[in-house]
């Protein structure tokens, strides 16, 4: 059974107090016009040659590096809570198959757990959350094939009812005490917008010489976008808190970094590379410098230590583990600036077009990838990832 349906956030005392500072910046003259990126990020939809679907296999090496973690907090929380109905919700989910993949993953790791303990399986209620601007359609497309690997529409097996939640993870996406398991994987490391505190009083960007944090941009940059995402981290915390049944688990893995300092962080090389790549077609003339200089990506890389800060100042959750880890570079056959230049583009080419239009994005992405080839080569750069496990006091 599939089910496709919208659950308006419920504000809440939080939720209204978040609201009214967003209207007071909103209509702070001294601010600059904040984009609404829930209205305008999404990855790139649909299965063709330049959409998510096709381009996420480096998110999926991620996904089943931290496999364990997953199927050991899911199975642990079936086998002390015996529910008859199981919430599961994946936040981030993107489109494509990685989605399917964490699906398939959760139930048969519960059915594995049902068997050793003896005990009947539950049914399964699985949410797949996104933005709005999310093409959840591809995954619903891929439903069929994975009933038919799980042996659903058998008697003997119980239901697997799966439906889509749109709407942002930092409020409330679902009713009280609803799920027992919570997973997101690389979703929260982008923030809910570009941290207010990058603008200076005539609303200009304080890191005009960089896209994200750099070498080059001044301490004020650095503790703006700190703030932003623990602003966001808390929020998205207390919102789970409301929505997960005491001794449900969360496995949250994003991107992260292993040094205190921010500059210290394999993350920061792809960031700096798509800068000098947009900073090539300012010298081409292809680019207004000021539109280089007004454009910063709502993105974090936190570290282990604000991770752990957070969550026990938010204080409703035990952390069980977290771990920050370097991934290896991928085997690729062909090009490997090519085949991460598809990756990012996949993913930020929505920004990018809706702040320098799409007129840019091929020179662009083609540039990148040259970049990143010639650079890789001079030094092996892995990817930092975060994984923590949660469980809800
Ligand atoms: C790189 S994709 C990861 C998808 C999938 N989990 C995976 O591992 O392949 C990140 C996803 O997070 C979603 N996302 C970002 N901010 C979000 C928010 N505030 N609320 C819900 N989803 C969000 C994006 O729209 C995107 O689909």
């Amino acid at each position: 059974m599939v089910m496709a349906r919208y659950l308006p956030p419920i504000m809440d005392d939080f939720e209204w107090k978040k609201q009214a500072l967003l209207l007071f910046v909103c209509l702070d003259q001294s601010s600059p016009p904040l984009m609404d990126i829930h209205k305008a990020f999404h990855m790139k939809g649909g299965v063709g040659d330049n959409s998510y679907s096709k381009n996420s296999s480096l998110q999926k090496r991620v996904a089943d590096k931290v496999k364990h973690v997953t199927t050991e907090a899911i199975q642990q929380v079936f086998i002390t809570k015996k529910p008859k109905s199981l919430g599961i919700a994946d936040l981030g989910c993107a489109s494509g198959p990685n989605a399917l993949s964490i699906i398939k993953q959760v139930v048969e790791a519960v059915e594995s757990a049902s068997r050793a303990i003896q005990q009947p399986p539950p049914e399964f209620r699985i949410y797949l959350n996104d933005l709005h601007t999310n093409d959840f359609n591809t995954i619903f497309q891929g439903l069929p094939d994975l009933y038919k690997e799980l042996n659903r529409g058998t008697k003997q097996q119980p239901p697997l009812y799966i439906a889509a939640c749109p709407g942002t993870f930092y409020g409330r996406l679902f009713p009280e005490r609803s799920l027992h398991f919570v997973y997101s994987s690389n979703s929260l490391h982008w923030l809910s917008m570009v941290p207010r505190g990058i603008y200076d009083g005539e609303g200009r960007s304080m890191n005009g010489k960089s896209i994200y944090i750099s070498e080059r941009s001044p301490p004020a940059v650095r503790r703006a976008y700190l703030e932003q995402f623990q602003e966001d981290f808390s929020l998205f915390l207390k919102s789970r808190s409301r929505e997960l049944i005491h001794g449900g688990r969360m496995v949250l893995v994003m991107l992260g970094r292993t040094a205190s300092d921010h500059t210290h962080c394999a993350n920061l090389f792809l960031w700096e590379l798509l800068y000098q790549s947009l900073a090539h077609l300012v010298a081409q003339g292809e680019v207004e410098e000021e539109k280089l200089e007004s454009y910063d990506v709502h993105f974090y890389a936190p570290s282990k230590e604000e991770l752990e800060d957070e969550v026990r100042k938010e204080g409703s959750f035990r952390t069980e583990m977290v771990e920050v880890f370097e991934m290896e570079r991928a085997d690729m056959s062909g090009s490997y600036g090519t085949a991460v230049a598809k990756a990012v583009r996949c993913i930020q080419e929505s920004m990018l077009a809706h702040h320098f239009g799409e007129g840019i994005l091929d020179k662009l992405f083609h540039h990148y990838a040259a970049l990143i080839d010639q650079e890789s080569a001079k030094c092996d750069v892995r990817s930092t990832t975060a994984v923590l496990l949660l469980t809800k006091l």
